[in-house]
């Protein structure tokens, strides 16, 4: 049966550019497809007077369509402005690599929302976010549902590890059902660090496992 991807896709497949991480990037992401479990992470080195992204680089824990995807959006991203770079999206992805089967969109979806979570993070970084929202306990969440639990490979709130959040006062407190001695607690905790500690509004936060 004959492969159901283009040349093109196979060829970024075997041979991806841009493939690793940035040390001390400027700016970094790490986004999780609920529709298959994959992960994707983004690193973007910044031009601070122009933002130009000078240097881009990915890690997939996803399909092939993934892997081509990150592959083709670093490359059209490389050397473009925050503003440029997040008008790419999936379709020109898909175009770029001369289409890619309709049931792996979401894998090309993965990957740009990759990118696109990247830019955010550099934006939130340097204060260069427009319309400044609070920090609400939804918002939190919605930030915690890219915190993956590596034991499964799904987010900690899906997975329930995340049993209280509270806000006040500008201290996010974030109660875990996990033990502060589990295998991956560090990691889950830099990693929330990561996706609160950006937010505009947000002095402190709290993470509270269990004893
Ligand atoms: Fe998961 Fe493609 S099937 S990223």
């Amino acid at each position: 049966m004959p492969l159901p991807y283009s040349e093109i896709v196979m060829e970024h497949f075997r041979n991806p550019r841009n493939v690793g991480r940035i040390e001390d990037a400027d700016a970094k992401s790490v986004e999780g497809s609920p529709a298959c479990g994959d992960m994707v992470a983004v690193y973007l080195r910044v031009d601070e007077e122009n933002h130009r992204i000078t240097d881009i680089k990915f890690e997939s824990y996803g399909c092939a369509s993934n892997i081509a995807t990150g592959s083709i959006i670093t490359e059209l991203a490389k050397g473009k402005t925050l503003e440029e770079a997040k008008r790419i999206d999936w379709k020109d992805a898909s175009e770029a690599l001369g289409g890619l089967p309709p049931i792996k969109t979401h894998c090309s979806v993965l990957a740009v929302d990759g990118l696109r979570a990247a830019i955010e993070n550099y934006e939130e970084r340097h204060g260069l976010v427009k319309e400044r929202q609070p920090t609400t306990v939804e918002e939190v969440k919605k930030r915690l549902k890219h915190v993956m639990n590596p034991v499964v490979g799904l987010d900690i709130v899906r997975t329930q590890i995340v049993s209280e959040i509270e806000i006040n006062d500008g201290t996010v407190r974030v109660a875990l059902d996990l033990p502060q001695d589990h295998q991956f607690a560090a990691a889950i905790r830099t990693e929330i660090l990561e996706k609160l500690e950006p937010r505009w509004d947000v002095k402190q936060v709290v993470i509270e496992f269990t004893d």
